[in-house]
């Protein structure tokens, strides 16, 4: 018997098709009440962890579970998880009501769940036309719809996203969220942290099959450590003031500023009147998620990721100082990478 607890616990879960590893060593949980995103690059092994997890895929090593138990040792998976997989095939000549109701005979629900389930996914009025003509974001509802009929806990979504217009999206967001404030158990991936980023709560960001981090969204945002961007008049006077004040991770960017790390604009800006240092530009600046994103899950990162990810086991929701990227992704590039300017019209040419 299932423990009912709604968590999905991936546990050092590898895959390896002949000499391409898909997935490697990867661990993770997700907990019911939340949205959780599951993102990473095209190829990043997504869709075999997914399919791992719906008992799709046999894993090389390692262990996926719903509720405790793997997929085939559930008794009645469609009422505890429901999934929406890439490319979903329906019978074109079926109308939407039809395909419903054969699942709905197959997984023991009464059809009356048809209706429920067409009117949750906006597909009451289209449920006579045939599927063959629906549009992909039509498809993408109904397939929706079919993985509600069990009344799951737990959703299961491969890039739910891909094909539908900003009004489906936004559409999605608020179905899954509301969905997970039931308690019940949201799991969506994406390769693109912008499509999701306001729907999750917590994310599991893998790359090369490998967790490079997991936790809060919010967490990740505010582990990024703030800079400072400062023009003085005087550069080595100024990082000697800094440096007397234990501010020491200094560096120059191309365009003339001072990159200063873990501080505030306030702070800098006193300690450069103390110090009779004039300043002709200030910024603070924070963590562009889709920036930290790229970094975390481009080739640099993936040279040596063990340092990243989660250690097995690991409990859910640690704080990300233990399992998110233990270097500041900013400080590497923050020398050579161009900013875009503010619009304070100060600043050097790149
Ligand atoms: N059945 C298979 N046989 C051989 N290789 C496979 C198979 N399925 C996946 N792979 C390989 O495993 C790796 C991960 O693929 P996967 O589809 O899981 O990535 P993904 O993160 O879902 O990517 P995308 O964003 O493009 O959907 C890729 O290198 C892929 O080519
Ligand atoms: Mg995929």
């Amino acid at each position: 018997m299932h423990d009912g607890s709604g968590r999905i616990e991936v546990r050092q879960l590898s895959k390896n098709f002949g000499s391409v590893q898909a997935v490697a060593n990867l661990s993770f949980t997700v907990e019911p009440g939340s949205v959780t995103g599951f993102l990473g690059p095209n190829g990043a092994g997504k869709t075999t962890t997914l399919r791992m997890i719906l008992g799709l895929v046999n894993p090389s090593e390692g262990t996926a579970t719903i509720n405790g138990l793997p997929h085939d040792k559930l008794g009645h998976p469609a009422r505890v998880v429901g999934s929406v997989l890439e490319n979903e095939g329906f019978h074109p000549k079926r109308s939407a009501r039809n395909h419903l109701k054969v699942y709905a005979a197959a997984i023991g629900v009464p059809d009356r769940r048809v209706e429920d389930v067409l009117a949750a996914v906006g597909l009451t009025d289209a449920g006579n036309r045939h599927a063959g003509g629906f549009s992909l974001g039509m498809r993408q509802r109904l397939a929706l719809a079919t993985a509600l009929l069990g009344d799951p806990q737990v959703l299961v979504l491969d890039e739910p996203a891909n094909g539908l217009d900003p009004e489906g999206i936004a559409w999605l967001r608020t179905f899954l969220r509301d969905f997970a404030k039931q308690g019940r158990t949201v799991l969506v991936s994406s390769h693109l942290l912008a499509e999701v980023e306001q729907t999750i709560d917590q994310v599991v960001i893998i790359s090369h099959g490998q967790t490079m981090y997991y936790g809060q969204l919010h967490d990740l945002r505010n582990a990024q450590r703030p800079r400072v961007l400062v023009l003085p008049s005087d550069h080595d006077a100024l990082a000697t003031a800094l440096r007397e004040e234990q501010i020491s991770e200094i560096e120059q960017a191309s365009d003339g500023r001072l990159v200063v790390m873990n501080t505030s604009a306030q702070q800098v800006g006193d300690i450069a009147l103390r110090a009779s240092v004039a300043i002709y530009g200030l910024e603070e600046r924070h963590a562009d998620l889709e920036n930290l994103f790229f970094q975390l899950t481009s080739g640099q990162y993936a040279a040596a990721p063990q340092q990243y990810g989660p250690p097995p086991g690991a409990p859910y929701g640690a704080s990300p100082g233990a399992y998110g990227p233990s270097q500041d992704v900013w400080s590497q590039q923050a020398a050579q990478q161009p900013y875009p300017q503010g619009n304070t019209g100060w600043g050097g040419q790149h």
